[in-house]
């Protein structure tokens, strides 16, 4: 490998031209290549970054410029362009959800142990600096033992038509990321979800079958209990929150969402808000790419493994089941 990784995006739409912008501001790794299935996105990313482009996965995969893999491509597409990376030998990044269906995270999982594959997944709020600072203050047992979480996560309106299909649903494509943080947050798996969800804004969800709002009541294996509420609503904001009660103290993640300031006067309290995930979590994505450039040059072990993926998936269509089927979802690891 070389003094600066190589590393190769494939997908350049929302996320994966953020990720590419990402490895150019990094340290210790260059952009090689890029790839993606639509000329205009292709054209688009090798134009700006001025590297060279694919229109073939499979090709980037193989290139010998190539020593590490970005995936951001729609989920459905996951689990092909994994199984062709992981028997590269090169070291992985992949997007949340790890694949589309839980048995085809299961086989990932599988060959990740198999072939001993470095493969990180996207969960890039493990790498906000809120969320980490409570992380580290429940680690060092300031918080006394978790027993509560609350988590909610409201996106500023609802997703482009054409994404729903590709997305699976409200509690796969956004729940996937509270979940995820609830179990690393609470240091306890999950063993039941109980969801419900509604329509309440974007009319247009109901033909596509999905839902707007949503709030999955969760157990702990610990015993503790905990809520996540997630949204499409918050009127032309992206607003996360986290809550976390101990049996000490409670640390809350996201009440300044922004800047650290809050400026109040003519009757009114202002706080800057990001209209979406991008930004509001711009450091976070910066951080965990920076994190896997680290891990591969150090050869450290994946800080996201594709365990973890696998779990958020489980959880994130239990509660999907949970919802359509009005009954609580037991869970077993
Ligand atoms: N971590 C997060 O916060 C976050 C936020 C949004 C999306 N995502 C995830 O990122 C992934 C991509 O989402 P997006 O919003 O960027 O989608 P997008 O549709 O904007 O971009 C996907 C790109 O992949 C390309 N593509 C499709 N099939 C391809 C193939 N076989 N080979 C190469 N390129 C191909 C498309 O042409 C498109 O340019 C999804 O898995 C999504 O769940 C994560």
């Amino acid at each position: 490998m070389s003094d600066n990784i190589n590393v190769g995006i494939i997908g350049t739409g929302r996320l994966g031209y953020h990720h590419a912008s990402n490895v150019l501001r990094s340290k210790g790794a260059n952009l090689a290549a890029v790839s993606d299935a639509a000329k205009e996105s292709l054209d688009r990313a090798t134009k700006n970054f001025d590297v060279k482009g694919y229109s073939s996965y499979k090709d980037l995969i193989t290139a010998p410029e190539v020593e590490a893999l970005v995936i951001a491509t729609p989920t459905q597409t996951h689990y092909e362009i994994l199984k062709e990376a992981i028997k590269s030998g090169k070291p992985i990044f992949c997007e949340k959800p790890i694949t589309y269906t839980l048995e085809e995270a299961e086989k990932i999982v599988e060959a990740v142990k198999k072939t001993n594959a470095y493969l990180q997944v996207g969960f890039m709020r493990r790498f906000d600096p809120g969320h980490t600072a409570a992380k580290d203050m429940i680690v060092d047992g300031k918080c006394g033992k978790p027993i509560y979480i609350h988590d909610c996560q409201r996106d500023p309106n609802g997703p482009p038509k054409e994404y729903v299909p590709q997305s699976g649903g409200l509690f796969v494509d956004m729940g996937i990321h509270d979940l995820d943080v609830a179990r690393w947050l609470m240091g306890s798996e999950i063993v039941e979800v109980y969801a419900q969800g509604a329509v309440l804004k974007h009319e247009y969800l109901k033909e596509l079958h999905d839902v707007d709002d949503g709030q999955i009541l969760l157990k702990f294996e610990s015993g503790a209990l905990g809520m996540i509420e997630i949204s499409r609503n918050a009127n032309d904001v992206y607003d996360t929150r986290t809550e976390i009660i101990g049996l000490t103290k409670s640390v809350f993640v996201g009440q300044n969402q922004l800047t650290p300031y809050t400026v109040i006067g003519g009757q009114q309290i202002i706080v800057d808000m990001a209209n979406w995930c991008l930004g509001r979590f711009k450091d976070a994505y910066e951080l965990e790419m920076q994190a896997f450039i680290n891990a591969v040059q150090e050869g450290r072990p994946s800080p996201v493994t594709a365990y973890d993926g696998m779990v958020g998936l489980k959880l994130a269509l239990a509660a999907t089941h949970s919802y359509r089927t009005s009954s609580a979802v037991k869970l077993t690891y």
